[in-house]
């Protein structure tokens, strides 16, 4: 059978990325160019500045993701772009090129949900992984707690009430002076803190509920954080980052596994940028081994925002028999 190939492109924050990749999990590239260093300066995105950025570079970046993968245009048989949620500004750059590229080419066009493309990572990372299964997707914009029906049909167990995980790292990270974005930094101090040090309140909210509230336990950091500077008190940064890992990830691990069982889900995957959290992975391996339970994670290059998974959530939509009108707008709250 004749190979499908699929280009993605990515344009949601801060990241701009086009990829190819055959039959929906074989990446053939996956061209990233990051716009961190810029936005390190302001200590967090400035969505103006990112939407200039995109338009500055993703034509280079997609001529780059098609040499590397070695095709012409000719080639290709289905776009697919990020189109919500995330910065209106930078999601219409993408948006606004690969709806050009569909047209151009007369090829079909899918817009996809970059929340589902954040799942369908773990396509490309495991072979072998299908529906249904639990996936926990925790980003800096969200963290939601997904039952995976089928390739294109979810349901929301959980959202966050307020602060998604991510971003409470890098609030966290900015009170410590550790720079942005803040949730690699604090894993790796983490490593070297006592993570019983202090004892951060955790909401785990009405008895059964599946959601998350992250901004109490961000909050009693940052008044952790102003009483020991008041009375000049010596802070271990390292101690206040393990612990408050801790919190976050025990409630993680927590409300998932008890999801896993309610729902006999015997598969659990984690996706989004906080899904390369060290802590995450061992602490959700291990309760997961106890249960019996599959775990799935992506290796950190498609944790973090990237077109290759944007092209196999593309791919998925397209062979379920969606696709997306040339008019397609951006939509920057976009629900899964
Ligand atoms: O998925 P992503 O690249 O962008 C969004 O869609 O939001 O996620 C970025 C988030 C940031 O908040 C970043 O601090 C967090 O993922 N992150 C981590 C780690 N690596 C990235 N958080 C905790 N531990 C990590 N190792
Ligand atoms: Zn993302």
């Amino acid at each position: 059978m004749k190979d499908f190939i699929v280009i993605g492109i990515e344009s949601s924050c801060d990241e701009t990325s086009c990829a190819v990749i055959k039959n929906g999990r074989e990446v053939l590239s996956n061209i990233i160019s990051s716009q961190v260093d810029i936005h390190k300066k302001f200590g967090g995105v400035v969505p103006e500045v990112a939407s200039r950025k995109h338009v500055e570079v993703i034509s280079n970046v997609v001529k780059e993701a098609l040499e590397e993968a070695k095709i012409s245009l000719s080639d290709i048989d289905l776009v697919a772009a990020t189109y919500g949620p995330g910065l209106v500004g930078a999601l219409l750059v993408g948006l606004s090129y690969a709806k050009g590229l569909a047209l151009s080419l007369n090829k079909p066009f899918v817009g996809v949900n970059h929340i589902e493309g954040h799942i369908a990572a773990n396509y490309i990372a495991h072979k072998d992984l299908e529906p249904p299964y639990l996936c926990l997707v925790v980003s800096g914009g969200h963290t939601h707690l997904v039952l995976v029906k089928d390739y294109t049909e979810f349901e929301v167990l959980g959202r966050t009430r307020d602060d998604a995980a991510g971003e409470a790292y890098d609030k966290v990270a900015r009170a410590l002076g550790l720079g942005y974005p803040g949730g690699p930094l604090i894993d790796r101090i983490a490593k070297e803190g006592n993570e019983y040090a202090v004892d951060f309140p955790k909401a785990y909210l009405e008895d059964g509920s599946f959601d998350f509230s992250f901004s109490g336990l961000k909050s009693a950091v940052l008044n952790y954080l102003n009483k020991m500077n008041m009375t000049g008190k010596e802070i271990k940064r390292e101690d206040v980052a393990a612990s408050f890992q801790r919190a976050v990830v025990e409630i993680l691990v927590e409300k998932t596994v008890k999801a896993a069982q309610k729902y006999n889900m015997n598969k659990i995957c984690l996706a989004g940028g906080v899904a390369a959290n060290s802590k995450l992975k061992l602490e959700m391996s291990n309760e997961c081994e106890k249960r019996g339970i599959k775990f799935y994670y992506p290796p950190v290059s498609l944790c973090t925002d990237n077109a290759a998974m944007i092209a196999a959530a593309g791919y998925y939509n397209y062979k379920s028999g969606i696709v997306s009108n040339l008019g397609l707008n951006a939509y920057p709250s976009l629900k899964i």
